[in-house]
Parts: structure tokens; sequence; C-alpha cells
């Protein structure tokens, strides 16, 4: 019998036709710079655009440092594109269950409008749903910039109804529309 064991690394790896979901690297660095320097990409987010390849290098190395945050690589070119991830719901306004994580997710401009954030959430929601015992999953966006709610109600968000100001975001004087996901097994 041929049996694979699986590596942490290949138990976060996760792919479609066109895109792979996998941990940053530190050599994704000018990558993110590229992107992530955008001002049309973090405020819409709620974080500043990066100034520097040295501040995306440490974005790298200590925020998308962690398990549940993954880069968006695209296959034909092997470079990294976005981001995508969840954390616990802390230090926000959101209107969050006990326990229930707060999911993020950003593309660089150039790629946007041909559908890589769903694909990439919907395979993060398939692995939360495979590894973890997570039951739900609360998002929240801006209310303009209607395109982020649209991936998470192609991904199978429904909007709560409430609405609420994350101050742990630049600009959260702006309204936030929440949605939320139950996760089915
Ligand atoms: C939001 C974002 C991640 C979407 O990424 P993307 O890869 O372009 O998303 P997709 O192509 O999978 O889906 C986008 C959907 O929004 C729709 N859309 C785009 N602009 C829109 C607008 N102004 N109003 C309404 N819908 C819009 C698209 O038509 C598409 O829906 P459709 O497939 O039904 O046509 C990307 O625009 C981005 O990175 N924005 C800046 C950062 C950000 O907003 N992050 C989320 C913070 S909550």
């Amino acid at each position: 019998m041929n049996i694979r064991l699986e590596t942490p690394a290949d138990y976060r790896e996760m792919e479609t036709n066109r895109i792979i979901l996998r941990p940053w690297r530190e050599s994704d660095a000018e990558a993110l710079f590229k992107y992530a320097s955008d001002p049309d990409v973090g405020p819409r987010a709620g974080w500043p655009p990066h100034k520097s390849v040295e501040e995306s290098l440490e974005v790298i190395r200590s925020i998308f440092n962690n398990d549940t945050t993954w880069a968006i690589e695209l296959k034909e070119s092997g470079e990294s594109i976005g981001a995508m991830g969840y954390l616990p719901c802390e230090g926000n306004n959101l209107p969050s269950r006990e326990g229930e994580p707060l999911i993020g997710y950003w593309v660089g401009k150039p790629y946007w409008n041909q559908g890589i954030c769903t694909e990439s959430l919907g395979l993060m929601i398939d692995h939360i749903r495979r590894t973890t015992d997570i039951k739900s999953l609360i998002s929240s966006h801006f209310i303009d910039n209607p395109a982020s709610g649209r991936v998470m109600e192609k991904c199978g968000f429904v909007p709560t109804g409430e609405t609420c100001v994350d101050e742990s975001l630049a600009g959260s004087d702006r309204p936030m529309r929440v949605l939320r996901i139950e996760i089915k097994r």
C-alpha cells in the first residue's frame, strides 16, 4: 500500500486549477509590497498601504506568521497576489458569538473581478469544515465596498442585518455590514 504521510505544510496547502493557498514566505515580500502598496487595496479592508518592501517583510514575519493566514498564489506565475485568513474575533466591535472567528482577505487590483477571492474563500471554508470544529464565521465590510460583500454572499454568508463600527480598523467611522456563515458538516 502506498501511504503518503502529510507534513504540516501539506496539511495547510489547498489548490484549484489556478490558485494555491499556502503559508506566506519571506521571499513573498516584494510581491506583497507590489500589491499591498496600492491605495485601492488596504484602506478598503481597514489597513494603510504598505510603504516599503521592509514593511511588507515585517508583516509576513509577524501578522501573517500563523496557522490561519494563507498567501493566494497564482499558479501560472508563482506569485502571491493576495491573502486569506481567519483570526479570533478580538479587539473589535463585531457582534460575534463566543469563540467565533473573523475572516479577512484581499486580492491585488490587477486580479479583481476574476473570481479569485471567491475561489480562495471557498477553499478556506472547506478547510475549516474538514479540519476544525468551528461552527460559524463572521465578517464585515465597509458599506461602500460592496464587492467584498458579494464575495461573502457567493460563498454562503448571509447578512445578519446588523451594522457596526469596527474601532480596530483605520477609517472605522464608516459603518460596516455584518455577515455570517454557519459551518455545516
Ligand atoms: C473585495 C475583493 C477581495 C474581491 O476580490 P475579487 O477576487 O475581485 O472577488 P471575486 O472576483 O471573487 O468577486 C467579486 C464580486 O464583486 C462584484 N463587484 C465588483 N465590484 C462591485 C461593485 N462596485 N458593486 C457590487 N458588486 C461588485 C463582482 O461583479 C463579483 O461578483 P459576481 O461574480 O457576482 O459578478 C477585492 O476587490 C479586494 O481585495 N479589495 C480590497 C480589499 C478588500 O476590500 N478586502 C475585503 C475587506 S472586507
